[in-house]
């Protein structure tokens, strides 16, 4: 059984770049009954740049209300908040002492964060300490991440390295899983989707917003009974994301025979969205407007989580001589 760990970053409502690209492949894993998978919400890391207690709040909810609300199984898995078992704290304390100070300073996202940014807390400095500590006190053995990721996972691996170096095997040295495959996921503006560019598609909204945003999808300015080219148009690429194999020839067929203009071809995304992805809408609407129903599953997602921290913990606290 391979125990598969990974961080959520929570910025808000996941959009279906994040749902394509992260969420959905995630929960996919997920359901290999070789794997026990613990997704958790790095809300500790987002202290590092948010300062607002009511939006670190919404984005935990959000962010898990989306996970839940597509069928992460919380019930065969650990979905859980980072704060709520603070005995992460601790590891990374263990780890803090171990870790060379020139290997945090050349860390390629410090040096990329820090350049950008004129407050630099030790926060933004000890980050990959802190992703260490997520990942070892879990005894994790996969980490599948972004390539942006894989730094602080071979950091990871050294701490693991290293404590076992001097006090005897005790940490699990974890793999690092990239998935070459996930492909970029364009936004309105054909930009890769993100929230940064506000170019994002939020499939959670009521219809009339999501459709909005649908219609502000960028093409050609070719008119209606003109053919048109299906590569490298936003609307056609996401619609052939999501379709059928034989919705996508249609569309496609549509395309090129002329006579059928955006707007019909962006009605049709609108509508594949919307039915596609009623019952998660539906889901998610429904968490959002009884958090306690979200809070539910946090918490027992903590009281499992805890439970394999504080056996590591008591492994490790013997170690160093406590
Ligand atoms: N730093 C990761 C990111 O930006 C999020 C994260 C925090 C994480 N702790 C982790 C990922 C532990 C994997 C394992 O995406």
């Amino acid at each position: 059984m391979a125990r598969i760990l990974t961080g959520i970053q929570s910025s808000g409502t996941p959009h279906l770049g994040n749902l394509l690209g992260a969420i959905i492949p995630a929960i996919e894993l997920s359901k290999d009954p070789n794997n026990e998978s613990l997704f958790f919400i790095a809300d500790m890391h987002s202290l590092t740049t948010i300062r607002d207690a009511n939006l670190l709040k919404e984005n935990t909810y959000a962010t898990a209300a989306a996970w839940i609300a597509f069928g992460f199984d919380t019930k065969r898995n650990l979905f859980y908040r980072q704060s709520d078992i603070p005995q992460v704290c601790e590891l990374m304390w263990y780890l803090n002492c171990l870790t060379p100070y020139p290997m945090l300073a050349n860390a390629h996202s410090f040096k990329d964060k820090s350049s950008k940014l004129h407050n630099v807390n030790a926060g933004l400095f000890t980050y990959p300490v802190l992703m260490a500590a997520d990942i070892l006190l879990y005894d994790a053995n996969i980490v599948p991440v972004g390539k942006d990721q894989i730094q602080h996972i071979e950091m990871t691996r050294d701490m693991a390295g290293a404590f076992n170096h001097i006090y005897g095997e005790t940490l699990i040295e974890p793999e690092v899983m990239i998935d070459e495959k996930v492909m970029t996921i364009p936004g309105t503006d054909g930009q890769k989707m993100s929230k940064s560019y506000n170019n994002f598609i939020n499939i959670f909204l009521p219809d009339k917003k999501l459709r909005k945003q649908i219609m502000s999808i960028e093409t050609s300015s070719k008119a209606m009974e003109e053919p048109k080219e299906t590569k490298d148009c936003n609307v056609f690429t996401l619609y052939n994301l999501l379709a059928s194999e034989a919705d996508s020839a249609q569309m496609k067929a549509n395309y090129e025979g002329g006579n059928y203009g955006y707007g019909h071809a962006k009605q049709a995304l609108f509508e594949l969205i919307t039915n596609k992805y009623a019952d998660e809408r539906t889901r998610f609407n429904e968490l959002m407007n009884n958090q306690s129903l979200i809070e539910e599953e946090l918490q027992k997602g903590a009281v499992k989580a805890k439970k394999i921290a504080k056996d590591v913990l008591q492994r490790v606290r013997a170690k160093v001589g406590y």
